[in-house]
Parts: structure tokens; C-alpha cells; sequence
């Protein structure tokens, strides 16, 4: 990054400071992780001076030549890897390419079905604050108490409102998706289904996760996360789907370009042809299963230290630790405090809220591509448990207006805690064995 360095010392220190961070830290948040050089140097390449509004081969502008070969390659890969016969490479990320799904199936104010947000459902999937619920009348889901969809009130609710599409896919759902149930009741309503796998893609491709493809009629996801790419979405086409509905494809495509997005993002496609790529070898079976067993040591540790997990465990990359009412903003600071990166999260039937809520949602897919394995993650669960523990005494206050003056209580706390520190001291111990960038 010579040329970074010295036009713009103030972002290049930025970016230099944010490599330590990644390298010398546990990062635990379940939809990142570290995309390979490769990619980030086609992401990093001049196809982003070019502009290709359009499709391959039907181009609005000219000197599409390498465009065109770039997103032919992507489209293939992509065919390949789940086993669908059309692709959409060019939604920007995961949300536009729900809402291109909404734009091709619904007319405003259809209705549809979703996961809720506060059960692991995604925001775009008709969350009250998400714009998909001003344009549709959208319906939500939930999970039963033990953390497992409920089908029988998905059922019902498809039976009661009709909706004309159906979401299953969520943002946190530790659980496998039931896509064959799901499949049965769209179909029992003449709905069309769509999975959203975007935190599960990159376990679909290697059979490490049961696959949508022939239980969805158009498949999302998004490009990072486990499949590893750069920030970017795809949406898909199944053979069901084009069954349903043969123009299904050309109005996918028609919903991304031109009602939707503009020019495509040509050096994110020459990154997500890259990862596609990188997916194809054997090696990504390899680390896709390995994710699993990571998870599901992590979690088994976990518990073993008394740890309360949603669902007593994990099918997937992740996990949800349910730290009581309001807390999940605590154990997130006081890990932050020993180098390893969380998100705070909802727990299903959350007694707090969004902002403020009861868990935290961790996943392995970052530690796995640093090649951590089980035998880490019994140092992973020892670090978390041993953090959960130091901070045990601190409730969400009673009355929310003394929140402000807990917090400031709690960060001297985790500011000065001496195990937090011996901790964290040890997680830089342990990245030091697993070199990210530093090799
Ligand atoms: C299930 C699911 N769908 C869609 C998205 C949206 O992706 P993006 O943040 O790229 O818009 C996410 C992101 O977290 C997600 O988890």
C-alpha cells in the first residue's frame, strides 16, 4: 500500500491499525471473516473504473470485453456450485437482493411471511423497522422455546393470510433449516419460497448444510460471510422455481437491473468470480466441515462451563449464549475489553430489546480460516466462560434511566479487571500461533 501510505497517511493508519486488530484478536462476530489475498486484489483492481449497466453480452456501454468475461465466469461458478440453472451475480450486497426477491414476486402491499428479527429472522425478511414492511404487508414467524422453527404456527399462518411469498433463512438460527417443511406449506398456499442462506452458503456449497436447491423456487445470499467472498449478494434461480414460473429468471434479473440498481460493481464480481473459484476446490469442503466441528466444540465447551446457549448447542457456524435480560451489551464490552469480537443479539422471546438485548451471537467461520481447531476452541469457550464469570454481579438496572450511570460503573470495571486482562493476554498469545496477515 506504498502509494496509499503517502497521499493519505490518516487512512492508511486507519487500515494498518485495523489489521492488528484482526491479527491480534479473536473475531467471533458469525457473518465475518477473512476473505483470502486473491480476493481482496480483484476487489482492489481497476475493474471499479468501469461501468457496465446491463447483462453480458446486452450492454449499455461500450468496452465490456473483460466485464463480460469476469461476470460469465462468476455466473458459471456460481450454476456450479449449487447446482441451479440461473444466477444473478450484481445485487450490491444481501438486503438489495431481498428486495429485488420482494420486486419480482409481490405488487406493493402483497403479503409476506417471514422470520421475526428478535427469533434470528433478517430485517429485510418484513422486520417492522425495515422498508420491506411500508411496501408489503408482512407477516412474522417465531421459534419455540427450544430455539427449532415453529412450523405449526408457520403453517397457520400461511393458511390465514396467503401470503404470496415466503422467507426461510435467518440471521441467527443456530438450528438446520427445515427447507423440505417449508417447501410443502409455501406450496400447500401456491406461494413462492425463497431461502435466504447468506450466513449458510458457503456450508450449503460443500454438503455441510442440507441445500434449498430443490425445495426453493430463488435462492439469496450473500457473497461474504462462509462463502468467504467480498461484501457482495447473488440471488438464484432453481429449477422449481422455473417450473412455477418460466419468466421467473428474466424477472429476478429485470427487479436487480434497471428497477433496482444501476451499473453493476464490476471489481466486486471480479472478487466473487475469485471466491467461487476458490470454493470449487477441495480444500473449501475441508474448512466448511471444519466450521461445523469448530462450532459444535465451541458450544459443547461452552455449556460444559455452565455457559446457557440457545438450543443447548449449534447445527451451523454459530451460536446465541443467552446472558439474561438485557445483558448481551455487557458480555459483548468485556470481551471487547479481552480482544475477542462479539455482536450483543436478541434471544428468541427476548424479555429486553433490540438495542438493549439478552445474548450475544458468536460464530467460528474468521478463527477456522486461521486454522484454529477443537483443541483452540476449548480455549476459546475458557476465555468467554472465565470473561461471563468475572462479570456475573452486573444487571440490567430496573429502571432505564440508570443505565447510563451502570455503564459508567461497569467500563471502570472491565477497564481495570485483572482476569480480563490475563485473558486477553492470552488470546494475543493464542492469534500469534494462527498468523492472519503476518505470515
Ligand atoms: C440472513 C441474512 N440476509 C441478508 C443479510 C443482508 O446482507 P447485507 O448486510 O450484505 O445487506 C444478512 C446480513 O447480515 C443476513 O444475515
Amino acid at each position: 500500500m506504498k502509494n496509499l501510505k503517502k497521499q493519505d497517511p490518516k487512512i492508511y493508519n486507519a487500515i494498518q491499525a485495523e489489521i492488528k486488530r484482526q491479527e491480534e484478536g479473536l473475531e467471533l462476530i458469525p457473518s465475518e471473516i477473512a476473505a483470502s489475498p486473491a480476493v481482496i486484489e480483484a476487489l482492489g483492481s481497476v475493474m471499479t473504473n468501469k461501468y457496465s449497466e446491463g447483462y453480458p453480452r446486452k450492454r449499455y456501454y461500450g468496452g465490456q470485453a473483460n466485464a463480460d468475461t469476469i461476470e460469465e465466469i462468476a455466473q458459471e461458478r456460481a450454476k456450479k456450485l449449487f447446482g441451479v440453472p440461473h444466477v444473478n451475480v450484481q445485487p450490491y450486497s444481501g438486503s438489495p437482493a431481498n428486495l429485488a426477491v420482494y420486486v419480482a414476486t409481490c405488487q406493493p402491499g402483497d403479503t409476506v411471511l417471514g422470520q421475526s428479527l428478535t427469533d434470528g429472522g433478517h430485517l429485510t425478511h418484513g422486520w417492522k423497522a425495515s422498508a420491506t414492511s411500508m411496501f408489503y404487508k408482512t407477516i412474522q414467524y417465531h421459534v419455540k422455546s427450544d430455539g427449532y422453527l415453529d412450523l405449526v404456527e408457520i403453517e397457520k399462518l400461511a393458511k390465514k393470510h396467503k401470503p404470496k411469498l415466503i422467507w426461510v433463512g435467518a440471521t441467527a438460527y443456530v438450528r438446520e433449516f427445515p427447507f423440505k417443511e417449508l417447501s410443502r406449506i409455501a406450496d400447500s398456499v401456491g406461494a413462492y419460497l425463497a431461502a435466504d442462506i447468506a450466513h449458510i452458503a458457503g456450508l450449503v456449497i460443500a454438503g455441510a448444510h442440507k441445500s434449498p436447491a430443490t425445495y426453493a423456487h430463488i435462492i439469496t445470499t450473500t457473497t461474504h460471510k462462509t462463502l468467504r467472498g467480498p461484501r457482495g449478494g447473488m440471488i438464484m434461480v432453481t429449477k422449481k422455481g422455473l417450473k412455477k414460473d418460466p419468466e421467473l429468471a428474466k424477472k429476478i434479473d429485470q427487479a436487480i437491473f434497471p428497477r433496482l440498481q444501476g451499473g453493476p460493481h464490476d471489481h466486486q464480481t471480479a472478487a466473487v468470480a475469485v471466491a467461487l473459484g476458490e470454493a470449487l476446490k477441495p480444500e473449501f469442503k475441508k474448512y466448511a466441515f471444519q466450521v461445523v466441528k469448530n462450532a459444535k466444540a465451541l458450544a459443547k465447551k461452552l455449556m460444559q462451563r455452565g455457559v446457557k446457549l440457545v438450543s443447548n448447542g449449534t447445527d451451523n457456524h454459530m451460536m446465541l449464549i443467552d446472558c439474561g435480560k438485557g445483558r448481551g451489551l455487557f458480555l459483548q464490552e468485556a470481551l471487547e475489553e479481552a480482544g475477542i469480537t462479539l455482536n450483543k443479539n436478541t434471544i428468541p422471546s427476548d424479555p429486553s430489546s433490540p438495542y438493549y438485548p439478552s445474548g450475544v451471537r458468536l460464530g467460528v467461520p474468521f478463527i477456522t480460516v486461521r486454522k484454529m481447531k477443537e483443541k483452540e476452541m476449548e480455549k476459546v469457550g475458557d476465555f468467554i466462560a472465565d470473561v461471563l464469570e468475572e462479570i456475573k454481579d452486573f444487571k440490567f438496572p430496573a429502571q432505564k434511566e440508570d443505565l447510563k450511570k451502570e455503564m459508567v460503573t461497569f467500563r471502570k470495571f472491565i477497564g481495570k479487571n485483572k482476569k480480563i486482562k490475563e485473558v486477553h493476554a492470552e488470546v494475543k498469545k493464542l492469534c500469534a500461533k494462527f498468523p492472519l496477515y503476518k505470515k
